[in-house]
């Protein structure tokens, strides 16, 4: 198996040629497709699931008598040290503990209503077996890389910059890794894409209470989460674990956002609370947590998200998108409490 894959790797000793190939194995047991031609041995494939190149160690210009460089110690207490994001001011997330919920959904319809009251927004879809973002957005293509060759340049539509596993497999390609590769994977993500400037980074979880919420809590700095729930019971008894876990690894909780409240007939214009009525508010209230605000349940939010038109963009002046502009307007103020006006940015 070693040598399929280190033929293939002379095959394609280029980054571009990298991006071409098409497939690779995983640890014997499974096969992948891949977009991304990856290194030529196992433990090195586990080190750089997305296969970019890496940078030769910058040669070390120290002075006699200087002492070995310092370093930083990598766990403290036994907690990874947690890493700034190169030129990204605040970082939050959108999760739940339940999946479709609609996660995905507000946070691109968040990210794009921030980014339109003059902030710098980017997207990232931590969701490596189930990523939305590149539909939702509108994006396919792979990744180019930057000059230096060690990270990945983001995606930008409707102004937003994304970063997705999607933008690295095909659409219909299943991400079939262990829990190693993911979080190796995840790493990357975070720590090996180009944002440039950013005022905020959006992140959009996953499902779960697992190791992406745990690593991405440990290993970056958040400033708060967004739980999304529907008004359920089933949605807010995982909202509830969600919301713990994050407060035990000391994550702030910005507060909550009820979707699919209110269903509203397009044709008759009947009102019914198919999800029931409030429970994300109640639980809210109970949690101490803040509530953000409600997102109907409509079909256009669905449809049009669907499409790779959110409807933050596609319908700037409907009631769907004043909600999401009412949610985005409570996590500028809570992120960036002295901004009465949103200052512009170059
Ligand atoms: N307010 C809404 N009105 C109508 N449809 C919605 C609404 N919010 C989300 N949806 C739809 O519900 C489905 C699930 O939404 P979404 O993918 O955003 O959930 P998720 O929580 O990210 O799911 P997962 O846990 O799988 O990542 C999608 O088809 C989406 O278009
Ligand atoms: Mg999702
Ligand atoms: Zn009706």
């Amino acid at each position: 198996m070693h040598s399929t894959i280190a033929f293939r790797n002379a095959m394609c000793a280029t980054p571009l040629s990298r991006l071409a190939c098409q497939r690779s194995t995983v640890a014997g047991v499974i096969s992948l497709p891949t977009k991304r031609c990856i290194s030529s041995t196992r433990s090195a494939f586990h080190e750089n699931p997305l296969g970019i190149p890496r940078k030769p160690p910058a040669p070390q210009v120290r002075g006699p008598g200087t002492g070995p460089a310092p370093t930083m110690p990598r766990m403290q207490r036994g907690l990874p040290q947690k890493m700034p994001i190169k030129g990204v001011k605040h970082i939050i997330a959108v999760a739940s503990g339940k999946g479709g919920v609609g996660k995905s959904t507000t946070s691109v319809n968040l990210a794009l209503a921030i980014a339109g009251m003059n902030k710098r927004v980017g997207l990232l879809d931590a969701d490596i077996f189930g990523p939305s973002i590149p539909r939702l957005m509108n994006l396919s293509g792979e990744p180019e890389l930057t000059g230096t060759e060690d990270r990945l340049v983001p995606l930008t539509n409707f102004g937003v910059k994304c970063m997705s596993m999607g933008f690295l497999v095909g659409e219909e390609a299943p991400v079939v890794w262990r829990g190693l590769m993911v979080m190796k994977a995840l790493q990357q993500l975070l720590h090996q894409v180009e944002w440039g400037d950013l005022d905020l980074l959006v992140i959009d979880m996953p499902p779960g209470t697992g190791d992406t919420q745990l690593t991405i809590s440990q290993q970056i700095p958040l400033s708060g989460v967004v739980i999304v729930s529907t008004p359920q019971d089933i949605a807010l008894i995982d909202a509830r674990k969600g919301v713990n876990m994050f407060k035990k690894v000391n994550v702030p909780i910005l507060g909550m956002v009820q979707n699919m409240s209110l269903h509203v007939c397009p044709k008759c214009s009947h009102e019914s609370h198919i999800f029931g009525d409030g429970g994300a508010e109640r639980t809210a209230k109970e949690m101490d947590l803040d509530f953000l605000g409600d997102v109907a349940l409509h079909s256009e939010i669905c449809q049009l998200s669907d499409k790779g038109q959110p409807v933050v963009v596609s319908r700037p002046d409907s009631k769907h998108t004043q909600y999401y502009k009412a949610i985005a307007s409570k996590v500028v103020t809570k992120l960036w409490p002295s901004d009465t006006r949103p200052p512009s940015s170059p």
